[in-house]
């Protein structure tokens, strides 16, 4: 039988991209442009809300544009639309649903809400086309730490969160302690990879539930040692901003480098490894435990932290060893993106937006 294609335009604007795609059948890339607003932020630290929402009214519709045309498309060819309305930030939600609401209304094309997680999870239906439900996963970004049981698509368990800060927050703070700039997990990362894993004893803390997560005594702990190395002067940190903004205070850091250097005090690196080696080691933990108690061989990872190379190759040695089946986004399809979410819509295609759809920044994952 020759089913006619499903294309669904999607639009993601829940932090600071701004990311729109064109997907058929819910397992085909047409296009998938994403604008990321990293260089807006950068001088700051972090997320500036305004600026974020500010950033997606600019750019919405160029990558709807960007969009169609990378896929050879206009409007008319279009089935439906799908935007993320939750979780979020408020302000950059709002841009992306009021932008999808209008032009569904202009179109008379159906809207369908997606939840930014489900979204996440979606990504491995992109890359492993013969994945399907049921699986375990485990979301991790910059907001959330989940693990889930993915029952059938759109349908949720939720096992396990975390208590305090997400995965991507833990890297993200423990990658400013040591100077790198936003967004801090991959620059972590990347530092990690020549370093020396077993250099800093660190905790893996225990949360209340038996499939939750808790990374912010492991954060204090890896501040609290960073501190005490650096008044000892065995660690120099060169952060951005001080530099930026007191060149002598550079100047002076770059005397104590070479002085550390000479006394061969420990790199950096090895600082990372042992942080992200702490964090990799509590994901792969709580996940190995949810797949053996839930019964099921599949297993996927998701969300922004599950490019991280270590979590890669510690999920892909501990799935071996257990026998399950380990799905993983391809790296692009990790972080934000809106391929992931039109992958999403077509799964819940039946439940399209009512005309006063919302903003939800708290949403939950729901059955
Ligand atoms: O999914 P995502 O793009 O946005 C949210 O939904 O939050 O995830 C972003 C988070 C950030 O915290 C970022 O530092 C983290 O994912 N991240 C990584 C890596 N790549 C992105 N963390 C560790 N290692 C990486 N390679
Ligand atoms: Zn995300």
């Amino acid at each position: 039988m020759n089913m006619k294609p499903y294309r669904i335009l999607a639009l993601e604007t829940s932090c600071d991209e701004t990311a729109a795609a064109v997907v058929e059948d819910g397992r085909r890339i047409l296009s998938n442009a994403v604008f990321s607003q990293i260089d807006l932020h950068v001088l700051y630290g972090g997320v500036v809300p305004e600026i974020a929402s500010r950033a997606h009214v600019d750019a919405c519709d160029r990558m709807i544009d960007r969009a169609l045309d990378d896929a050879g498309m206009k409007l008319k060819d279009i089935d439906a639309l799908a935007v993320t309305y939750g979780p979020g930030l408020v302000g950059a939600l709002l841009i992306g649903v009021n932008c999808m609401k209008g032009l569904s209304f202009a179109s008379g094309k159906p809207l369908i809400p997606v939840n930014h997680i489900e979204g996440h999870v979606s990504a491995n239906f992109l890359t492993h086309p013969e994945l399907m439900p049921p699986f375990v996963c485990l979301v991790v970004s910059g907001g959330h730490s989940h693990l889930v049981i993915v029952n059938d698509y759109g349908n949720y368990t939720l096992l396990g969160q975390t208590a305090d800060d997400a995965a991507g927050e833990a890297f993200d703070k423990g990658a400013r302690v040591l100077g790198l700039p936003y967004p801090g997990g991959p620059h972590l990362s990347e530092l990690a990879e020549g370093g020396d894993p077993k250099y800093l004893p660190l905790p893996r803390p225990k949360a209340e539930g038996k499939y939750d997560f808790s990374f912010s005594g492991l954060k204090t702990a890896f501040i609290n040692a960073c501190h005490t190395l650096e008044q000892k002067g065995q660690l120099l940190i060169q952060r951005e901003g001080e530099a930026r903004l007191a060149p002598e205070i550079a100047e002076g850091n770059e005397a104590r480098s070479l002085a550390q250097a000479k006394r061969g005090a420990r790199p950096i690196a090895d600082l990372a490894a042992s942080y992200q080696q702490a964090i990799v080691d509590c994901l792969c933990d709580k996940t190995m435990l949810a797949a053996k108690d839930s019964g099921l061989k599949t297993l996927c990872i998701a969300g922004g932290v599950s490019a991280n190379k270590l979590l890669r190759r510690q999920m892909a040695a501990q799935a071996e060893e257990r026998g399950f089946t380990l799905c993983m986004p391809e790296i692009s399809l990790c972080t934000d993106n809106a391929a992931m979410i039109a992958s999403a819509a077509y799964y819940r295609r039946e439940r399209t937006a009512p005309p006063d759809l919302n903003a939800v920044p708290s949403l939950k994952l729901q059955s």
